[in-house]
């Protein structure tokens, strides 16, 4: 995985030994402010001579890199443009830095300094400003290249750090704060997507099992793994039935992080439960006996992501040692047909005691996270989130840009859908309403696993609302945007580990409020 330093300083970029210095101008100032301004007095002002030449303009993600030639101790200078004031979020921020990170690589910088300052955004602090920089910077700069063996990639991957450089003293240490934030942010993100890359001959249960453990040996996190034999015993039928086809011994993961200090009790001396977090994980979705069409049957390796996302989340909810008590649940299976895959018309009696008659053994999710749920509400939880790849239907109604949210509690849909903005991975809520269980009716069973034609991601998340209880609980059907068609600002083709830096922002929300 790649390893990005991130540091923060007191200081004054025009001071700054930088390899690159990242300045930001805006589209609609008529000349360079702060930093910038200074920077162009000491380069004898050809930066607003670019501006005036109309060279550069300050259109969103423009980039120039200018020399200085022994004119300030940076040795090159990185105009980024941030596009109109007016139309300028976090997430503006955010993108130019995956597009100011990209170009730092391309000029051959390892390393890009940048000032926290000069963005001035109204209702945005320096802590939000430096933890979208961080997590910009890192998620833009990502590359996938454990499978390259000789290639140009290699030679590249050498940027490996961010300086931020705080000219007021008074932020330093909110800068401080927000830059740990979305350094741990980004690099969970990174991990996952790395998780999602692997193809699935290699990340097979086990091996998540493996990172697992992994995770839990150099963090503050106990670990249980759940063999084939435990979850016959435990009676989970749903989740083993899943895995029936396939050769990869299944693997059910608990991860468990208890970050709180003395009393287990919040502030009105009422105990409160964890916070549990359930990722579907099937290493590869092949549709099982329901097989699916070839074509770009290859992006299922990436059904795990959810499962890697609530991994990411504790692994870095952990490193932040954050107060919060956190669990995260992932059952791991592939979906293969075989000689003893389930077949359409095989009834399975799920942990809950519900029975589900299969009549299409591509919708798998819901089976293996029927049981996952069950297993989280017997932890008593404060609060259930699980996120999964969950149905092409989701893709159909919401295209790449939001992730279905379902809920049966307000407060905590709100909360996710806020950390979901600030992450810049919103969420879209979607109706959990009952007169869409006709369509989960079956003739011989207490359900079926699949709703028939209309409202697919509705029925699915309505499918999993049968498993969670009295408990509060949010689904998010993440099916819209694991996967990039194709290269963004910060999101590379391909896995794309959004949910991750949502999932964790709620924690740490949490954990702060
Ligand atoms: N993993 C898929 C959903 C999916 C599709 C994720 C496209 C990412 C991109 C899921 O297991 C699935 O196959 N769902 C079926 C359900 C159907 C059989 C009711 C689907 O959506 O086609
Ligand atoms: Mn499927
Ligand atoms: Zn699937």
């Amino acid at each position: 995985m790649q390893q990005i330093d991130v540091t923060v300083k007191p200081g004054h970029p025009e001071q700054e030994q930088a390899e690159l210095l990242v300045l930001t101008h805006y589209e609609d100032a008529d000349r360079l402010h702060g930093d910038a301004a200074t920077v162009d007095r000491a380069l004898g002002g050809i930066l607003n001579q670019l501006l005036s030449s109309g060279e550069f303009t300050g259109k969103n993600q423009q980039t120039t890199v200018v020399h200085t030639h022994g004119k300030l101790p940076a040795k090159r200078v990185l105009l980024l443009g941030l596009g109109k004031k007016k139309d300028a979020k976090v997430e503006t921020i955010r993108q130019a830095m995956g597009v100011a990170a990209k170009r730092a690589k391309a000029v051959n910088a390892t390393s890009l300094t940048a000032s926290i300052a000069g963005t001035d955004l109204s209702g945005v602090t320096d802590g939000m400003l430096a933890q979208a920089m961080v997590e910009g910077t890192i998620l833009g700069s990502y590359q996938f290249t454990a499978y390259r063996s000789t290639s140009q990639d290699k030679k590249e991957k050498t940027f490996s750090r961010i300086i931020l450089v705080v000219a007021n003293a008074a932020s330093l240490a909110a800068v401080k704060q927000g830059a740990a934030y979305g350094h741990a942010g980004a690099e969970a993100a990174v991990f996952v997507r790395d998780l999602c890359n692997h193809p699935s001959n290699v990340m097979t249960p086990s091996r998540v099992a493996e990172e697992a453990k992994q995770i839990a040996k150099s963090n503050r996190i106990k670990i249980k793994i759940l063999e084939r034999k435990d979850v016959e015993h435990l009676g989970m039928g749903a989740f083993l039935g899943v895995a029936k086809g396939s050769h990869e011994p299944p693997k059910f993961i608990i991860l468990e992080y208890d970050g709180r200090k003395g009393a287990r009790t919040n502030k009105k001396g009422t105990a409160t439960g964890p916070i549990v977090l359930v990722g579907k994980t099937i290493t590869f979705d092949t549709g099982g006996i329901s097989l699916k069409p070839a074509e770009n049957m290859e992006q299922m390796k990436a059904d795990m992501t959810g499962g890697a996302e609530v991994l990411a989340t504790i692994r870095a909810v952990a490193k932040l040692k954050l107060p919060v008590h956190l669990i995260s649940i992932l059952p791991a299976t592939e979906n293969m047909p075989g000689g003893a895959a389930i077949k359409p018309g095989d009834i399975l009696m799920t942990l809950s005691g519900k029975t589900v008659e299969v009549q299409n053994t591509d919708a798998e999710g819901r089976l293996i996270l029927a049981d996952g749920l069950t297993y989280a509400t017997r932890l008593k939880p404060s609060a259930i989130i699980d996120i999964a790849t969950l149905t092409g239907a989701c893709v159909v109604a919401l295209g790449q840009f939001a992730i279905g949210m379902f809920g049966n509690d307000q407060a905590l849909k709100d909360k996710v859908r806020q950390a979901g903005t600030s992450a810049g991975e919103r969420v879209w809520e979607m109706p959990l309403w009952d007169e869409y269980f006709e369509q989960l009716k079956s003739d011989v069973a207490d359900m079926r696993n699949i709703g028939g034609r209309g409202g697919g991601m509705i029925t699915a998340a309505l499918f999993l609302s049968k498993f969670v209880g009295d408990c509060k609980w949010v689904h998010l059907d993440i099916a819209s945007t694991d996967w990039s068609e194709r290269e963004r600002a910060y999101i590379p083709k391909g896995p794309s580990g959004i949910g991750t830096r949502l999932l964790l922002q709620y924690v740490i929300n949490e954990a702060t409020a």
